[in-house]
């Protein structure tokens, strides 16, 4: 069977990295998190006081990026790739919210984002691919084969952030999730370098009353068709 690259792009938590780990799982392809990369970035940022609440020193990060390394590395148990910043894992680091917080700012800078792109066309070169973020279908791999558009309402997809982080423990409220995904949105679709929108030849999707398994089963047909 030929192989292919699948772009997935959307609003935060549309479900972009279920789908997308699902379709990788299914046909044996690489998954690649974008905005894990993003955060892994804005993470390094934040440990080294380029970046808080109050300031930004965006020279000071530009200077330091050529010291910042990103690797995936694949973990069997949980079935997916596992992001390293300087060969520490912080998968669990880059996921809270103080992260999500400042992690639009961090991927408005052209110089990060031509660093990340040029790093997932690189992994993304031999197709096999299925890659989640923003600009995936736009910038990253305009030629994708296929390119799908995530949506769902704001309320939906705060509701899913919420549930996920209290699962894990953390403490937060809905209405700053419903903020901050509001917030996201917003400089994500005005950004002058690669804003959020919709290819013209992405299929959209929104997945506001699908269960996971009916947009897995939605997509997949979809895929079949791509691949014959
Ligand atoms: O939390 P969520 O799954 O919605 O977002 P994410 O995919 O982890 O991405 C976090 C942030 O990184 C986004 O809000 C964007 O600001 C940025 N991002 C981007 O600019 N381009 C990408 N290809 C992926 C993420």
């Amino acid at each position: 069977m030929k192989n292919i690259t699948i772009a997935i792009d959307g609003f935060s938590s549309t479900g972009k990295s279920t789908l997308a780990k699902q379709l990788a799982t299914k046909l044996n392809y690489i998954y690649v998190d974008s905005g894990a990369m993003y955060r892994a970035v804005t993470f390094y940022a934040m440990q080294n006081h380029f970046i808080s609440k109050n300031e930004f020193k965006i020279e000071a990060l530009i200077a330091k990026l050529t010291e910042i390394n990103l690797k995936f590395k694949f973990n069997p148990e949980l079935g997916f790739a596992e992001i390293y910043l300087n060969d520490v894992n912080v998968e669990r680091e880059i996921r809270t919210l103080a992260v999500s917080e400042l992690v639009s700012s961090v991927a408005e800078i052209s110089e990060v984002r031509k660093m990340l792109v040029e790093q997932q066309q690189e992994m993304g070169k031999n197709k096999g691919v299925v890659m989640d973020g923003r600009d995936i279908g736009t910038v990253v791999f305009p030629y994708a084969e296929l390119k799908l558009f995530m949506t769902a309402s704001a309320e939906t997809r705060a509701k899913r952030r919420f549930d996920e982080l209290i699962e894990k423990g953390d403490d937060v409220q809905f209405e700053e999730i419903l903020k901050n995904v509001q917030h996201r949105d917003h400089i994500d679709t005005t950004r002058d370098d690669s804003p959020l929108i919709k290819a013209e030849d992405a299929i959209e999707i929104d997945n506001s009353n699908l269960t996971k398994t009916a947009q897995f089963e939605l997509v997949y047909a979809i895929v079949l068709e791509k691949l014959n």
